[in-house]
């Protein structure tokens, strides 16, 4: 009997671009909790320290940014393997909702950072290379304030579907063994 690897089900990936931008931007984004929770919760104290964290955080999270950008398009262009034929129908509805919102705040969660930061009063200086054009420049502090939570309720809403998306991965590869995880790898 041909088994689904035989029979071509499953071993379909993602572009070798796809792939590459997949795990790069994982590994970004882990780096943005970690320095973004040094930041804000292991008090690196006033000095040089503190600023070249802020700098690293936030030109990191500009590259994310652009990446997915990028992705979009290599996406358009490259499309994505299907999910096995016999994959539930309630499954295809998450993994398109969970994927959809994680581009979403993957989009916003950097602009919100920037106009963040900016509200503050602190323009971008990219990796100290390119000064980037502040969109709203410096606010009240009430108004600094709400965009400071709304990007803390973005990393919030990006650790729940990460919890989530590897959740499925973890379905996928452990529970119904579909293959689905070599899409990725
Ligand atoms: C910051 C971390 C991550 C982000 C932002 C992320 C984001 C995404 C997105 C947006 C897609 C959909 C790609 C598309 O069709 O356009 C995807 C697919 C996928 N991701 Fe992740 N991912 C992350 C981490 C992980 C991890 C840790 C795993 C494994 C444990 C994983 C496994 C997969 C797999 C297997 C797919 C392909 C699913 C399919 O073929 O339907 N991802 N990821
Ligand atoms: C996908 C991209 C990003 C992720 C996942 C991310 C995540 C985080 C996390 C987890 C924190 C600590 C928790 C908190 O918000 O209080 C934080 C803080 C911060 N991030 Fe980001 N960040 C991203 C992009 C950016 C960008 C592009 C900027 C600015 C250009 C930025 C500016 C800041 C600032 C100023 C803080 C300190 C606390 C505040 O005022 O909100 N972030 N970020």
């Amino acid at each position: 009997m041909a088994s689904r690897r035989t029979a071509g089900f499953g071993t379909q990936r993602y572009a070798l671009a796809m792939r590459a931008i997949h795990w790069l931007t994982a590994a970004l984004v882990l780096l943005l909790f970690v320095l973004g929770g040094w930041i804000v919760y292991f008090d690196p104290g006033d000095g040089p320290l503190k600023d070249e964290l802020y700098n690293l955080h936030q030109s990191i999270g500009i590259c994310v940014w652009l990446l997915v950008l990028l992705r979009i398009v290599v996406r358009l262009a490259t499309g994505a393997p299907r999910l096995p034929p016999d994959t539930p129908g309630i499954v295809r509805v998450l993994a398109t909702l969970n994927q959809a919102a994680l581009y979403l705040v993957l989009l916003v969660q950097p602009i919100v950072g920037l106009m963040d930061t900016n509200a503050w009063g602190f323009p971008l200086d990219w990796f100290g290379l390119v000064r980037v054009p502040s969109p709203i420049g410096k606010q009240a502090d009430a108004v600094a304030q709400s965009l400071s939570d709304l990007h803390w309720f973005g990393a919030l809403a990006l650790l729940l579907l990460l919890g989530s998306h590897i959740a499925g991965a973890l379905y996928h590869g452990l529970i119904r063994r579909d293959g689905v995880v070599r899409h990725m790898v």
